[in-house]
């Protein structure tokens, strides 16, 4: 199916510009058909006789697509890539790409918007204002919790953990971290933090902010044990991915009060959401949106297309997550 010979590329869903103009300089692309589930046989279907995939984190790219003929190159528009089994990809000889740094900034920008809109409770206080409650000043009205000089915990001192401290520090926060590898003495003076256990930085913290990925490691590393650790007044910020906070245990202590609110970003079984969560005003749900602006989705689009035309031209792709694929 094949046309004129060119080497033909799965795009499962549509990318920003100038991403379709790269791919289509290096391929002839192939849109996955919106009307077939996006599901593993799905998708293998739909990648016979490509060589590469343009996939998304929602596309669940495992065994059963990884191993379709002749494929060389799955191409991911995120950083993170859970949605792919590397180690089968690996064992295939495909290679897997992902789009590391563009979108730091913009993520790091974004959790510290969930943690001051809930700390101050702007979304409640918005529904309040336009619904007409408002019928005066009153000294007990939507209090929140202070930002300026509390304690922020960050989880995973990677680059979006340490954009979220660089922050923090405007806002005269302590800020503790808490990551398996230490940093280097120069990066953790730069980022102003000190590296704790995760108990100590769960019990001593106001706001806590995840920044791992999801692996094997850090699924449910948030759970009920956790949340017995936290400050009743402390507000959990998750913009990484759903599954590392046991969203059951996440309902069951702010409905116990264990902490006092969330801003969440990322969803367990999305784009599900725990039912327990919706009706809670102390907690701020976003339609996983950390990186959506028009300058960053743009450059995730141009970078993940630039992987694959690389991929497709027989080269090394900048951004790969499996390097021992291609030497
Ligand atoms: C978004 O969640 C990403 O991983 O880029």
């Amino acid at each position: 199916m094949s046309t004129g010979g060119r080497p033909r590329v799965l795009l499962m869903h549509p990318i920003l510009d100038p991403g379709p103009s790269i791919l289509a300089e290096a391929a002839e692309v192939v849109a996955y058909p919106p009307d077939r589930p996006l599901d593993e046989a799905g998708i293998r279907q739909a990648a016979e006789g490509c060589v590469g995939i343009v996939s998304q984190l929602m596309d669940p790219i495992r065994e059963t697509v990884l191993s379709t003929p002749g494929l060389k190159c799955v191409s991911n528009v995120a950083v993170g890539f859970d949605n792919i089994d590397v180690a089968a990809a690996t064992a295939h000889k495909v290679m897997v790409t992902n789009t590391p740094g563009v979108l730091d900034d913009t993520t790091a920008d974004f959790a510290f918007t969930l943690l001051m809109s809930a700390a101050r409770r702007i979304v409640e206080a918005d529904s309040f204002t336009r619904s007409g409650q408002f019928r005066g000043w009153a000294i007990d009205m939507m209090l929140g919790h202070d930002i300026f000089g509390a304690t922020l915990g960050i989880v995973g001192a990677g680059r979006i953990g340490r954009g979220v401290a660089h922050r923090a520090k405007g806002f005269n926060m302590r800020i503790l971290y808490y990551d398996p590898q230490p940093l280097p003495r120069e990066a953790e003076e730069q980022m102003g933090a000190t590296r704790v256990d995760l108990g100590r930085l769960l019990a001593e913290s106001d706001f806590v902010s995840i920044h791992v990925p999801l692996t094997k490691e850090t699924y449910h590393l948030i759970s009920s044990a956790a949340f017995n650790m936290m400050k009743p007044t402390a507000i959990l910020i998750n913009t990484s991915r759903g599954p590392v906070v046991d969203e059951a245990a996440l309902v069951a202590a702010l409905t116990a009060k264990k902490l006092a609110g969330a801003g969440l970003d990322v969803y367990e079984r999305e784009p599900a959401v725990h039912p327990g969560l919706l009706p809670m005003p102390s907690v701020i749900l976003a339609p996983h949106i950390a990186s959506a602006t028009v300058r960053t989705r743009s450059e995730m689009s141009a970078m993940a297309a630039r992987n694959m035309a690389t991929a497709v031209r027989g080269g090394r792709p900048p951004n790969l997550v499996n390097p021992e694929v291609k030497k």
